[in-house]
């Protein structure tokens, strides 16, 4: 076996802390530094202008209700100048006269005009298909209206029972309040409006450069609502007054994943932990499946955005998945990476079309081995930013983790890990994404059958 020589992965989180669990969120002072390093803001994300989204595109594209605008009615001489630009970009004098000649002529305009009628027709449709209720691509933030959904705030209906985290992302902060209507625990996200604006076109509008939309977070979980979906918080209203806006969801009882993991009675990594978490492992596979067969991408899976709550049985726990903000109905897309650093999938850094699938499943292979170690595989995956995720990448998952050992031990993690374990993280945490393992979502099967390799083909979830 190869030494560990704790000097090969100076970025590992610092190794002085005593508690041998998952030790500090990611933003602890050697993650800060990390971040100012390589220009991360401070909740982990990577800051960047998002392509096609800056304020005049969307002036120019989109009116307030978020609907494309369509162009001013041209004149015969406007589409005939604008099609002479299309048709003849290099032509030659004689040919752009004799092409004028005639589309000057009554028929060609009369012929012009009715083209671009057919075009104008086919672009609305293609709008009213993906504006419409049913359609799996319409934009997460119109399952909500905030014209008519967002209610005024309702002073002595919730109280404060402490502040329970912070919202970073959004410039606010998440309470648990008591709702004295319901008689029940609440929680609350209170954001101030001069963040969250009034609606999605009214965000983006003051923030262009913005890559998670609140809004887009608050229709997802009414969608999710909507379709009893077991994996949603129930959103219980949005209210506002004068400085913010509220998004009350019901209490987990439990808090986070990052929580429930780090609980000193989870026991240490190992056969024991394996067990206790089989379960709840296997329902966030499912969950996040079940998100992509609804054709949603959630693109910001981590440990603080899925939450645990308890069930009224004994030692039964349900998990349920938040934070919506970077979500899109867009299995494919191109772009920055989306995320925070540890769960981006690598080829999130390279030019080109991301599969969101494939991107969910690493976040979720990451989360899957914190679970399992208590302690993240790597606090990047860039290369030049993280020696320990350049050492897998070079020299694969399984020698890595023979050579990373847990915190404050001598005791190499592959030891700790059953084999089927350690082959469901191995093909989650797969580089390479064609041989990545999938959910097993519908959209890999035709005629039932499966084209790839899925979690559920792993040992792991043979057992009983
Ligand atoms: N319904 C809930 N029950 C229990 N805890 C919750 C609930 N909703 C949110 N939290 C806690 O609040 C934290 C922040 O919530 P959320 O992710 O929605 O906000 P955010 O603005 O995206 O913040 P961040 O930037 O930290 O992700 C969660 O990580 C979780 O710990
Ligand atoms: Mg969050």
């Amino acid at each position: 076996m190869i030494p560990y020589e704790p000097q090969d992965f100076p970025s590992c989180p610092p190794q002085q802390n005593s508690d041998p669990r998952l030790p500090h969120r990611q933003t602890s002072e050697s993650a800060q530094q990390l971040k100012r390093e390589i220009g991360e803001d401070s909740a982990g994300y990577p800051r960047q202008p998002v392509p096609g989204s800056n304020a005049i595109e969307v002036e120019n594209s989109a009116n307030n209700a978020g609907y494309p605008r369509q162009s001013v009615q041209s004149s015969n001489s406007d589409i005939v100048q604008e099609r002479q630009r299309d048709f003849f970009p290099r032509v030659d004098e004689d040919e752009l006269m004799k092409f004028k000649r005639w589309a000057t002529s009554e028929e060609a305009a009369e012929k012009l005009i009715a083209v671009e009628k057919l075009i104008a027709a086919e672009k609305l449709n293609k709008h009213r298909e993906s504006d419409s209720s049913s359609s799996p691509f319409r934009p997460l933030h119109m399952e909500f209206d905030p014209a008519t959904e967002v209610q005024p705030v309702e002073p002595n209906r919730f109280k404060a029972v402490r502040q329970f985290a912070d919202a970073e992302r959004n410039r606010g902060k998440v309470h648990l309040m008591w709702d004295t209507v319901e008689s029940k625990y609440v929680i609350a996200k209170v954001m101030p409006n001069w963040w969250v604006g009034s609606c999605h076109a009214d965000f983006i509008k003051n923030h262009p450069d913005e890559i998670e939309f609140p809004w887009n977070d608050i229709g997802c979980m009414k969608f999710l609502n909507h379709r009893k979906v077991p994996l949603g918080v129930v959103l219980l209203g949005v209210y506002r007054d004068e400085r913010n806006t509220e998004v009350v969801s019901s209490f987990a009882t439990e808090g986070d994943l990052f929580m429930w993991c780090s609980h000193p009675e989870r026991p240490p990594a190992g056969a024991e932990r394996e067990e206790i978490m089989r379960p709840l492992i296997t329902q966030l596979l499912r969950g996040v499946r079940q998100l992509h067969d609804l054709n949603i991408v959630h693109r910001d899976i981590s440990l603080e955005n899925i939450l645990v709550t308890k069930t009224d049985r004994q030692d039964d726990w349900r998990l349920l998945i938040i934070d919506f903000g970077m979500s899109d109905r867009q299995r494919f897309y191109e772009g920055q990476p989306r995320g925070k650093r540890s769960y981006q999938a690598p080829e999130a850094h390279e030019p080109g079309e991301h599969d969101g699938f494939l991107i969910d499943a690493f976040a979720v292979g990451v989360v899957v081995y914190c679970i399992l170690v208590n302690d993240y595989p790597w606090l990047s995956t860039r290369p030049v930013v993280d020696k320990c995720f350049a050492y897998a990448k070079a020299c694969g998952f399984r020698s890595y983790v023979q050579k990373r050992t847990l915190r404050n031990t001598d005791i190499p993690v592959a030891s700790i890990l059953s084999e089927p374990a350690l082959r469901l993280l191995e093909g989650l945490l797969n580089l390479d994404t064609e041989q990545r393992l999938t959910l097993g979502e519908e959209a890999w099967k035709s005629d039932g059958v499966s084209s790839r390799k899925s979690v559920w083909d792993e040992d792991w979830f043979q057992r009983p």
